[in-house]
């Protein structure tokens, strides 16, 4: 308890599996959490889920640097200066050959992904304190190649590339910034994912994930949160630009 006492977490994707989820384990640990999302109808089911008082939901679209600005700043107006950075927003395209892949699915997954945790680097360094952390959740899509998943496992490969580059820039100010790479979780994301697979291998593709997982399973919503809880904190205080595996075995 207390790893992060009165730290300032900005958490995107908040309303979804593993941001509120990061957010229930921040608020745990003493942390001030905002938590940012695209509808507000979902951040208030989340807010209530979570009960807590030291939360703050705004609604916004990460892929857009005005709605990027405009949270941030909401961030530094409710709780002061920012400390951990949570960029965590994500969606999941499509499976398809790449003769037909839709450009404006493709679009829209870079647009999240990558555009989205640019400009949360690009306005959140500048809001942040010395000493703090950034996160962005990448997966283990980032360290594979699959036939059809164009859009996803190359957004999830460039966050890498992002992240290094900040990594270094941001070093002076011993603001570390790190990539986290999920295996398959059981939420609803991945089964989604799964449901297309399936039909497409004519399996069970959750099954089929877990004979690709050396431990054979899925993981939890929580594990990937006590991950995220690693970097934020300074447990992690000597990790910056690393690619921090929370998948079983998978990209091994
Ligand atoms: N679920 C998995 O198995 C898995 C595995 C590896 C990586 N990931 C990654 O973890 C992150 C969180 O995913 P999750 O599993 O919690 O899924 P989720 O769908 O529960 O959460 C994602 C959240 O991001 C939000 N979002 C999407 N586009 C947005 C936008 N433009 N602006 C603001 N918010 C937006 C969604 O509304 C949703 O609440 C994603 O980046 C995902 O790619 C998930």
């Amino acid at each position: 308890m207390g790893e992060l006492r009165d730290k300032v977490c900005v958490i995107t994707g908040g309303a979804g599996s593993i941001g509120c989820e990061t957010a229930r384990l921040f608020l745990e640990e003493g942390g001030r959490v905002v938590l940012v999302d695209l509808r507000e109808a979902d951040l208030q089911r989340a807010a209530h889920s979570l009960g807590a008082a030291d939360l703050v939901c705004v609604a916004a679209d990460v892929s857009r640097a005005e709605d990027t600005q405009r949270y941030l700043d909401q961030a530094v107006a409710a709780f002061g200066k920012i400390d951990v950075l949570f960029s965590n927003a994500g969606n999941a395209g499509v499976i398809a050959p790449i003769a037909e892949y839709p450009d404006d699915v493709f679009d829209s997954v870079y647009a999240v992904h990558v555009k989205g945790a640019y400009h949360a680097c690009k306005h959140g360094l500048p809001r942040m304190n010395d000493g703090g952390s950034i996160i962005i959740t990448s997966s283990v899509a980032a360290f594979r190649g699959d036939e059809g998943v164009y859009a996803y496992i190359t957004a999830k490969h460039a966050q890498i590339g992002l992240m290094r580059c900040v990594a270094k820039e941001a070093a002076h100010r011993r603001i570390r910034v790190n990539t986290l790479h999920p295996g398959p979780v059981d939420n609803a994301f991945q089964a989604g994912i799964e449901n297309s697979l399936g039909t497409i291998v004519g399996r069970d593709a959750t099954q089929l994930f877990n004979e690709l997982i050396p431990l054979g399973r899925h993981a939890t919503p929580r594990e990937i949160a006590r991950s995220a809880l690693y970097l934020a904190s300074s447990q992690s205080s000597f990790t910056t630009g690393s690619t921090l595996r929370v998948d079983g075995g998978m990209s091994v």
